[in-house]
């Protein structure tokens, strides 16, 4: 069984591919626990992996509220399949323990560098970068299901970067403050479509006056809304003006 979240598509190819080459059940993390689908069969020996991008070098918020929240018949082995832009640093050991305290165990942690998505920071990568991404990707792909058709468990994160600890520590306050909804703002090139307010994993989006409004104080920011607006009306602050947005090329088929 394959759990995952994803805002703009990187993390949702990696889970499906992991999915299809396991021939394992795809879930997604939000459907759950927008519908409260939270508790699982499991046969015996049968792995759960979570696959979700890295957030402030830690687990998205939506991830870590529905780890706390799953529910499974028999205890079993987990893996964790992170996609990123940069770097992990402690994301995968800081999950680790999360799931020791909750008596679970985290027997695998893989990483896959994707296309940067946090334009408020960083920016897209160039095509010809994007296209040498998805070609390493396949390739890790590939040997998360071999290590993981091996029982090879460990932790295979390489891309934790410099202090880990003490980097995830800092950002990690930094997301916990900044979740607000606040800043996100809409120009007049919105054509009231409704799809920002469909897309949204929490539903923190409304359509009040054929126009959207923020409802919610917090949200995960998976800046889904922002990379997936048609006519890119969509702002955080004024740091995404003029900034390319992204999609993985799957989303856009
Ligand atoms: C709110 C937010 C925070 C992010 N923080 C990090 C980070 O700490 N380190 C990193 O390497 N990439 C970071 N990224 C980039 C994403 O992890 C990366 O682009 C990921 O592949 C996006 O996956 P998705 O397309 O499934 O949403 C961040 C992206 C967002 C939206
Ligand atoms: S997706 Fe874009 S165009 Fe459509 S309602 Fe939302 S902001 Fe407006
Ligand atoms: S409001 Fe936008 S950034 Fe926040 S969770 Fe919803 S889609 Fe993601």
């Amino acid at each position: 069984m394959i759990f995952y979240f994803s805002g703009t598509g990187n993390s949702r190819y990696v889970a499906q591919a992991l999915a299809e080459a396991l021939d394992e059940q795809l879930l997604a993390i939000a459907e759950c626990l927008n519908t409260g689908n939270l508790e699982f069969s499991l046969e015996a020996a049968e792995k759960v992996g979570i696959v979700t991008p890295v957030y402030f070098y830690g687990l998205p918020s939506i991830v870590e509220e529905f780890l706390d929240k799953v529910q499974f018949n028999r205890s079993s082995s987990m893996y964790l399949v992170v996609t990123f832009g940069s770097f992990t640093a402690n994301t995968g050991p800081h999950a680790q323990k999360m799931l020791s305290e909750q008596g679970r165990q985290l027997d695998y942690l893989f990483s896959i560098q994707m296309p940067e998505n946090y334009v408020p920071l960083f920016k897209v990568p160039a095509s010809e970068t994007r296209t040498q991404l998805f070609a390493e990707a396949e390739k890790t792909i590939a040997q998360i299901v071999q290590s993981l058709k091996e029982n090879k468990i460990g932790d295979h994160d390489t891309s934790k970067g410099k202090f880990p600890r003490l980097v995830s520590a800092v950002c990690r306050q930094l997301y916990r403050g900044g979740m607000t909804t606040k800043k996100f703002w809409v120009t007049e090139v919105c054509t009231a479509c409704g799809l920002c307010a469909r897309l949204c994993p929490v539903a923190a989006i409304s359509l009040a006056d054929g126009k959207p409004s923020w409802t919610k104080e917090k949200c995960p920011r998976c800046l889904a809304c922002l990379h997936r607006c048609p006519v890119e009306a969509i702002q955080l602050g004024h740091l995404t003006k003029n900034k390319e947005r992204y999609v993985h090329p799957q989303l856009s088929e």
